[in-house]
């Protein structure tokens, strides 16, 4: 089965990514932040940040979600869109590492949703991350 984006599987993932900040833990910032992802057979993978006492070691909701999508063993080809969601009055954009990081899970076409409830911006991940350091120039 393939599932294609709309509205209403949109709706589920930024409702479990909004669920998914209850399990976030960070007793540090205390900024709660959700992710979902949606795989193209139509499962959702939620995640959260999860913080550290050694700050640097903290993990954003986005990689938390991807992470856990590779555990169930889905790869880049099987994802068909990746949400974040923050109860913030400005929309969370995803942090460099994480943009990083999607370069190697998801497709440069993948859509990442970023939402806090009120309002939505779609960007690709090649539009998050222009000029970006890749595999493929490891090949140089
Ligand atoms: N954070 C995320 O989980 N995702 C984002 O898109 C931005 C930032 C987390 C990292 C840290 O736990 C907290 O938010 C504050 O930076």
């Amino acid at each position: 089965m393939t599932v294609k984006l709309n509205s209403e599987i949109i709706d589920q993932a930024i409702q479990k990514a909004f669920e998914a900040t209850k399990r976030a833990f960070v007793p540090y910032s205390h900024f709660p932040v959700g992710a979902c992802i949606i795989t193209k057979d139509g499962h959702l993978i939620p995640g959260a940040n999860i913080e550290n006492s050694s700050y640097g070691l903290s993990n954003c909701a986005e990689r938390t979600a991807m992470f856990s999508a590779v555990m169930q063993g889905y790869l880049r080809e099987d994802i068909e869109a990746l949400v974040v969601a923050a109860p913030t009055q400005t929309i969370c954009p995803p942090c460099g590492a994480c943009r990083q990081v999607m370069l190697d899970l998801l497709t440069p076409d993948t859509p990442v949703i970023c939402t806090n409830g009120k309002e939505s911006k779609t960007f690709t991940v090649a539009q998050l991350m222009p000029f970006a350091f890749t595999e493929d120039n490891l090949q140089n």
